[in-house]
């Protein structure tokens, strides 16, 4: 009965290692090459890490390389737009020079006692007012060429507005003025005549960009020219056409003389008109910027 269950044992002990050796053969196989993988895995894992660092500070470099590259442009843009700024001003400042050089600085002096043209000073270019507009008794109807546009233009505006205005007496030499404050002097006496009348070489008249305005209904007179609408039409819009009033009321050369009128640009005439101040309250440093604009329109 013993050696029966020896027998038993032994055979059952056979057939289970038998069958458990090849098992225990074929996990240790597989452990083996699950710690390959893991083992590749984890080498992989490390692999890429790596990777990832290089990537990150390659993004780094180019971040900073744009970075870098946007300061060069950036900076660059800032060196050409002052350039271009640069350019800008010294072609304007060519410009200016190039107008002065053509434009008589003596237009925008103030010729009233204080600045003198001698007898030989003549306006550069003088022409004929059209006689549409001018007085019929009139003798002094020449006005500064370059000018000339901007009085015709003022007088058809006029016209258009209803107003009959004329010209009375405009561009008068050194010669002219002179006779004409003589004639003064004898009819008024000396104090009388340098109330109204300029002498010869201080008149605005001699530069040919002033002049006298009478109206129709005046037939060349000049008094009583402050009650006529075309005064009160010059008063709000001689400006736009660059002309200013020369003697208003209570101005400290002359008695009020609501005729004459000068023309100094549009620029300084709006500007004038803007700030409610006449030519001659004006310093005469502020006035010759204008200068070099005297002509645009
Ligand atoms: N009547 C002005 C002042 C002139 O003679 O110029
Ligand atoms: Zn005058």
């Amino acid at each position: 009965m013993r050696e029966k269950l020896a027998q038993i044992l032994t055979r059952d002990v056979l057939i289970f290692l038998a069958v458990a050796l090849p098992l225990l053969a074929l996990v240790g196989y597989y452990q083996l090459r699950l710690n390959k993988i893991s083992a590749e895995l984890a080498d992989s894992g490390s692999r890429i890490t790596g990777l990832e660092h290089s990537v990150s500070d390659l993004h780094t470099l180019l971040q900073s390389t744009a970075g870098n590259l946007s300061d060069i442009i950036s900076s660059e843009e800032a060196k050409n737009a002052s350039l271009h700024n640069q350019f800008s001003a010294i072609t304007d400042t060519v410009d200016t020079l190039q107008k002065l050089s053509t434009i008589d600085p003596e237009l925008l002096k103030k010729y009233s006692k204080v600045y003198f043209l001698n007898e030989n000073y003549v306006p550069l270019s003088l022409s004929d007012i059209d006689p549409e507009f001018v007085s019929k008794n009139s003798t002094n109807h020449q006005f500064l060429s370059d000018a000339l546009p901007f009085l015709e233009n003022l007088f058809r505006a006029a016209g258009d507005d209803g107003m009959s205005l004329l010209a009375q007496s405009a561009y008068r030499s050194f010669n002219t003025q002179s006779a004409l404050k003589s004639t003064y002097k004898v009819n008024y006496g000396a104090g009388t005549a340098n109330s109204f009348s300029a002498d010869q070489g201080y008149s605005e008249h001699q530069l040919g960009t002033a002049l006298d305005f009478t109206t129709a209904k005046l037939a060349g007179g000049l008094d009583g020219f402050d009650k006529t609408p075309e005064y009160q039409w010059l008063l709000d819009n001689a400006y736009k056409y660059g002309f200013v009033i020369s003697y208003p009321k209570g101005n400290s050369f002359y008695v009020f003389e609501p005729w004459h009128w000068r023309f100094v640009g549009v620029a300084l005439a709006t500007k004038l008109h803007d700030d409610n101040m006449y030519f001659y309250d004006m310093d005469q440093r502020t006035i010759d910027t204008y200068l070099a604009n005297l002509f645009d329109q």
